[in-house]
């Protein structure tokens, strides 16, 4: 059977991608954005998911105005890169599992959560940046990727509730297909930044890492933050959040936070990553070591094993 081995979140600011692009990551300032993402790539270069479900926000790239589906879910077997105004960025063409996505689309909706099938869709920052983050830029993306797109952009969006909720009928489906496949669900977006009108360049770290605080430990807590605290407290681009809440969603109640990023600007933005594996899978890792520890010194194993870099 399938199972999700890991939930990994992080901001997709698109400057990334274009420092990416542009050979610009050695450069003093994107280098302090770059390092820490260097042992997130050591451990997805351990984990080698056989699929990631990548959680993100189209921005008007393959939506428009004119269509905006609440939850889009990518069946199709590619998704070419969008051209976001300079040409479509110089990344692979994701691959996609429309086998798993199609029985993905078929649980969830008949376990009552509908989702938008989407046959047909360009990928733009939102998506490619992370995979560049926790994949570097290679010549190929090293598994498929099946995309799930949710509307942060035009009013209303998803509550942080619904995310969490899909992101425990995505589990559902994902744990009863028969497979055995290891997949990692990935959150992306936030965390705090406005674009635009006065408050501008709005960035609340008090407010971001009281979030990923809570994403390890009470995520629960995080689906009752209403979108005017997430506008208030993170700024109007600070909603992506929500997404972050499906990719928690999809992992068991207890997890270990194995590591943690977070500075500040890129761009005009908060960039925080964290991975979370489910709490069970660190307990079989330390099973057969000589002599099994206490309860206490259990815990003090699993906090030693969190790495924070903060800068
Ligand atoms: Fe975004």
């Amino acid at each position: 059977m399938a199972k999700i081995i890991a939930g990994v979140s992080s901001s997709h600011v698109p400057a990334i991608g274009a420092a990416i692009d542009n050979k610009q990551t050695e450069e003093p300032y994107w280098k302090r954005v770059f390092s820490g993402f260097e042992k997130s790539k050591e451990w997805m270069a351990q984990a080698k998911p056989d699929v990631v479900i990548l959680i993100y926000n189209d921005h008007a790239s393959a939506f428009s105005v004119e269509m905006v589906p609440t939850f889009a879910l990518g069946c199709a077997a590619e998704f070419p890169p969008a051209d976001e105004g300079w040409g479509p960025r110089p990344v692979p063409v994701v691959k996609g599992h429309p086998q798993l996505a199609a029985h993905i689309a078929q649980s969830v909706i008949l376990d009552e959560f509908d989702i938008t099938v989407v046959n047909k869709m360009e990928v733009d920052h939102g998506l490619t940046v992370p995979m560049n983050l926790l994949f570097g830029s290679p010549k190929e993306w090293p598994c498929p990727v099946i995309p799930v797109a949710v509307n942060v952009v035009l009013y209303p969006p998803p509550t942080g509730h619904r995310c969490f909720m899909l992101g425990r009928a995505i589990r559902k489906a994902v744990e009863s297909y028969p497979e055995d496949l290891r997949v990692v669900v990935f959150g992306t977006g936030g965390m705090s930044h406005q674009i635009s009108g006065p408050r501008a360049g709005l960035i609340n770290s008090k407010f971001d890492k009281a979030f990923l605080d809570n994403l390890t430990k009470d995520p629960k807590k995080l689906t009752r933050i209403q979108h005017l605290e997430y506008m208030r407290e993170a700024g109007a681009e600070g909603i992506e959040m929500v997404m972050w809440l499906v990719m928690r969603g999809a992992l068991e109640d207890k997890v270990d936070e194995v590591y943690r990023f977070y500075t500040v600007p890129a761009s005009n933005t908060a960039v925080g990553h964290i991975i979370l594996e489910p709490h069970r899978r660190a307990a079989k890792k330390s099973a057969g070591k000589a002599k099994k520890p206490a309860g206490k010194m259990k815990r003090a194993a699993a906090r030693a094993k969190v790495q924070r870099i903060r800068s």
